[in-house]
Order: structure tokens, then C-alpha cells, then sequence
């Protein structure tokens, strides 16, 4: 997983529970004093331990963290790709290009962006499903992701997780409705 999604972590951490935990959680996870590059990529391994004991030390699931984790990321993400987003769209317009006009481009550009595919479909103005199958199951971090994007255009989104891969089936369908 990329770096910048590392240094995010960190700040995210940071910013809810404070630098001696990230310090703590760093430890637990056998990566003491470890600084992360937002050049370079780290293995997903890593990602995952630190959200594994983060949930242990908080008793939050690690679900729940990687949705709220998500969100965190989306003010950023337009910080530093905002040139990917036409000003025109909205939530669903962004979510339904996620995969076309954003993570594709990323990829493009930066050979340690791994962001995972996404087969979006615009079912109607207010509705797309995202068909998301990655090895990561970070399927939370979409779902927070799109909220965080909602949040940036003041919209109100529904979201219903039909099957995940977190369940046993082969890929999460993630449906996201425009609610306002
Ligand atoms: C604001 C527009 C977006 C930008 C700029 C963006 C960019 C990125 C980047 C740079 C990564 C890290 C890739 C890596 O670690 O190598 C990433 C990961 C991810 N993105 Fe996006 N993304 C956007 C929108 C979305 C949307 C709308 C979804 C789904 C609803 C999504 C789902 C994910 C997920 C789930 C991950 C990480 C976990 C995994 O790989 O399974 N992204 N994205």
C-alpha cells in the first residue's frame, strides 16, 4: 500500500488518540520507530497489523475504524488530486469515475499507486453500485471514502453492503443512493 496512505494513518491515529499511541502501536506491531516515505510503497501486511492492534487496543472493530479511516483521507485525496475531479461533479459523479478517470490515472502516474479496481455502474441519477474485489478487503475504506466525498459537497448518502468479501463471497457490492 502506498506510503501516502501510511502517512495518513499516522496522522489519522494522531489526531484521534495522540502520537504515543501511533509510537505504542508501532511497537506492537513490530515496526518500532518506523517512518513512512510517500514515495514508496509498503507491503499491505502492515496496513492491516497496525489496524488489527489499533482495534484490539480500542475495542472499536477494525471495520469501523477503516470506514471512519476513509473519511479522514477524502480532504487530502482533493489536496493532492483534486486535478482528477471535473468541477462539476458531485458525490456520484466522483464515485462512478473512481475507477475510470481517477484510480486509473493514478496508477498511470505513479508506479507504487496500487489502488484497487472497481467496476462502477451508474444504475440512475441517484444510484451507483461499485463492485469492489481486492485482495486488501478494505472494502470499509470505500464505503468511508464515498461519506467523506458526500461530506465535501454537503450531500446525504445511503449505503447498502449486499455482499462482501469479508463474508466468504468473491466480491463486495457496494450500492450508494443520493438521499437529499
Ligand atoms: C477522491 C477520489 C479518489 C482518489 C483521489 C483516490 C485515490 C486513491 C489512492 C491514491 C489510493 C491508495 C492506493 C495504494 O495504496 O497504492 C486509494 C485506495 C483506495 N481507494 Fe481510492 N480514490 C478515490 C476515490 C475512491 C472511491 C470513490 C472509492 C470507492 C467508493 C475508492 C476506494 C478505494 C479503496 C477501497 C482503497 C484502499 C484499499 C484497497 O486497495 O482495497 N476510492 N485511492
Amino acid at each position: 500500500m502506498h506510503g501516502i496512505i501510511f502517512q495518513e494513518l499516522q496522522q489519522y491515529v494522531e489526531s484521534k488518540l495522540g502520537n504515543e499511541i501511533w509510537v505504542s502501536l508501532l511497537q506492537a506491531a513490530g515496526m518500532e520507530g518506523r517512518v513512512f516515505m510517500p514515495t514508496k510503497s509498503y507491503p499491505d501486511e502492515e496496513a492491516t497489523a497496525l489496524v488489527t492492534i489499533a482495534s484490539e487496543m480500542t475495542g472499536t472493530p477494525a471495520a469501523e475504524i477503516l470506514e471512519d479511516f476513509g473519511k479522514f483521507i477524502v480532504p487530502d485525496l482533493y489536496k493532492l488530486f483534486g486535478m482528477l475531479i471535473r468541477p462539476e461533479w458531485k458525490t456520484l459523479d466522483v464515485v462512478e469515475n473512481a475507477e475510470r478517470s481517477i484510480h486509473t490515472a493514478i496508477r498511470a502516474k505513479d508506479p507504487n499507486a496500487k489502488p484497487p479496481e472497481l467496476a462502477c455502474t451508474r444504475l440512475g441519477p441517484d444510484e451507483v453500485l461499485i463492485e469492489y474485489s481486492s485482495d486488501r478487503k478494505m472494502c470499509a475504506v470505500a464505503v468511508g471514502i464515498a461519506k467523506g466525498i458526500a461530506e465535501h459537497y454537503s450531500e446525504k448518502i445511503e449505503v447498502t453492503h449486499d455482499t462482501c468479501m469479508l463474508k466468504g463471497d468473491p466480491v463486495c457490492k457496494i450500492g450508494f443512493k443520493r438521499v437529499d
